[in-house]
């Protein structure tokens, strides 16, 4: 049953049509790729998805209900999670009141939250955020101020404030972008995991080891238009994507 599904959405900045009859179906409990070339829309689609930016025509629904015309909190509180192409984190405080901040959020709504008075007396807030920064591999740093940490450990902090919230849809754009191959060796065998609990993940990828290590589904997006759904090894073979995505060269 999809989760997440998709239908003739359109959306133009100014002349521009970024993203153009678009259909996306997001089976439950699968990890589902989003890939192509640069510009292609990949992020407007995503942005779609957490009310950032409103399709111009189209329908958005997740786990039964529209997504059209919610606030950007009240996606995020149906359970639609997202990491950004920047990490969006609280770069002056620790990694623990990183995780913390959005798991007061999820447990008492983003408005009535206080989590600067809370902090110190939430045993059990402290206790899950310490299990997901253990998780994403960084309870030795979670004293650390987060400003200082490298790109990759941002991402995966990234990644944590996000599990934090017990999401039912997680949405990754680049989320390997810019890091060593051993940390986006680390970042695979992280959303493995995740995947394994059963989360759904939509995830925006360059790097094809990546693609080809997560997804069950791959969408190929071309100049805002969905040029191929399939499984990978037919994503692989389709001379339409290699093409498009690369030139002709072989997958
Ligand atoms: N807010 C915006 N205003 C105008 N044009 C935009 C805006 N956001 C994206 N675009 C344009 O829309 C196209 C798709 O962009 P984007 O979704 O970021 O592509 P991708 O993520 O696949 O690289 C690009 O041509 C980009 O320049
Ligand atoms: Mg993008």
């Amino acid at each position: 049953m999809s989760i997440l599904s998709v239908q003739n959405v359109h959306k133009r900045f100014g002349g521009l049509r970024a993203l153009n009859e678009v259909n996306l179906e997001v089976e439950a409990g699968t990890v589902h790729a989003i890939i192509g070339p640069n510009g292609a829309g990949k992020s407007t689609l995503l942005n779609c998805f957490v009310g950032r930016l409103e399709p111009d025509t189209g329908t958005v629904t997740f786990d039964g209900k529209s997504l059209l015309g919610l606030k950007p909190h009240e996606i995020n509180q149906a359970g639609v999670s997202r990491v950004f192409q920047t990490p969006e984190i609280f770069g002056d405080l620790s990694l623990l009141e990183n995780v913390m901040i959005p798991a007061f959020a999820t447990r008492d709504g983003a408005f009535k939250m206080n989590a600067w008075r809370a902090v110190d007396s939430e045993n059990s807030l402290h206790d899950k955020a310490m299990g997901m920064l253990a998780d994403v591999g960084l309870a030795e740093k979670a004293g650390e101020i987060a400003s200082h940490l490298s790109r990759g450990d941002k991402r995966r902090l990234e990644l944590a404030m996000c599990l934090v919230q017990d999401p039912k849809l997680l949405l990754l754009d680049e989320p390997t972008a810019g890091m060593a191959r051993a940390d986006t060796n680390n970042t695979i065998d992280l959303m493995k995991r995740i995947a394994k609990r059963g989360i759904t993940m939509v995830v925006i990828e360059h790097d094809m080891h990546v693609v080809f290590s997560l997804a069950d589904r791959i969408s190929v997006l071309a100049q805002g238009t969905v040029i191929a759904e399939d499984l990978p090894d037919g994503i692989k073979g389709n001379p339409k994507v290699q093409e498009a995505y690369l030139g002709g060269a072989h997958l």
